[in-house]
């Protein structure tokens, strides 16, 4: 059993492995419809719990639809429908409860240290489905599907993040890390990564670049990435937020210092950061990348449930 909670803490060699593995399903699947089983169901009689603290549209449905097309099946919680939820009761009894019912366990929280928490207590395999530091199920995805469309590994295409300093971001820098590409990031001065995301990136990879200019960030690349400047729950003055990130929104213009061939990919929800002409244009490919999140979760699972091929 294994957690897939952090891309810093996944070994580099097990993450290429779920990619090869996400391609290989992704392909078989061609001709079949979306509820069909793969080959084999190899999580078939496994549940997946999935509970959100927070929305989301594209995590839960993607999360459904993987554990379906494995063969098992999924229950989706809120949290204020759990004991845990009203205060009633404890993270450990919780967990314990989980672990009793369920084959594996999905999470969206505020909370790094939920996460934690439940790690200790939990016999099932933890997934985080996006937390204050990471959200390492999107941007596995998002390397998987750089790669796709560009036909290339990653560490061979010059990778741009405009935007906020944010969870998206942080597992973007890990994944850097872990793959070795060159990333480079455009945001305000105000809103750079941390200082303790800075001493990791110093400590292991010097491939990460930071420029206050977004035209000097999106110079010569081959992926421009982004995410809404306001997440969810976001406790700053969001009015005033949007205000210092309006020189780096992504338009045509902007988009012209990158190369030629350059692609544009957000995770979603989308806000101010990104023009309509920009998001719904050719250079976009914002849908395939939503939809590989589904393949990719698959063979994260298979990961967690130690049956990765
Ligand atoms: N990209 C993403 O995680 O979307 P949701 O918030 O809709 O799950
Ligand atoms: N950074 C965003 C990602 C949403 C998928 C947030 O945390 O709200």
């Amino acid at each position: 059993m294994k957690h897939f909670i952090n891309l810093k803490d996944i070994p580099a060699k097990d993450l290429r492995k779920i990619i090869v593995d996400a391609k290989k399903r992704k392909k078989l699947r061609k001709k079949l419809s979306t509820l069909e089983v793969d080959k084999g169901a190899p999580l078939k009689g496994k549940m997946l719990i999935q509970m959100f603290e927070k929305a989301s549209s594209r995590t839960r449905i993607s999360f459904y639809l993987a554990i379906k097309q494995l063969g098992g099946g999924t229950l989706t919680l809120r949290s204020n429908e759990l004991h845990l939820g009203q205060g009633g009761e404890s993270i450990s009894d919780t967990a314990k409860i989980l672990s009793t019912y369920g084959d594996g366990f999905m999470l969206r929280t505020d909370s790094d240290k939920k996460i934690e928490d439940f790690k200790k207590y939990l016999s099932i395999p933890l997934i985080n489905g996006l937390s204050p530091s990471s959200h390492p199920t999107q941007v596995l995805s998002d390397v998987f599907t750089a790669e796709e469309i560009k036909k290339k590994p990653i560490a061979k295409l010059n990778i741009c993040w405009i935007g906020d300093s944010n969870n998206v971001l942080d597992s973007l820098i890990a994944a850097s890390v872990k793959f070795s590409f060159k990333l480079n990031i455009g945001c305000p001065k105000n809103f750079e990564p941390s200082k303790e995301v800075r001493a990791w990136v110093k400590k292991n990879n010097k491939r990460i670049f930071i420029y206050n200019d977004p035209k000097k960030a999106a110079t010569g690349a081959d992926v421009i990435f982004s995410d809404k400047v306001i997440s969810l729950n976001d406790k700053v003055n969001k009015k005033k937020k949007i205000e210092q990130f309006k020189r780096f929104k992504i338009d045509k213009k902007l988009m012209s210092n990158a190369k030629k061939d350059c692609i544009f990919l957000h995770c979603l929800p989308r806000g101010s950061e990104v023009s309509d002409e920009v998001f719904l244009g050719e250079k976009s490919h914002v849908w395939q990348q939503a939809l590989n999140r589904v393949h990719v979760q698959k063979s994260i699972l298979l990961y967690c449930f130690g049956k990765l091929r």
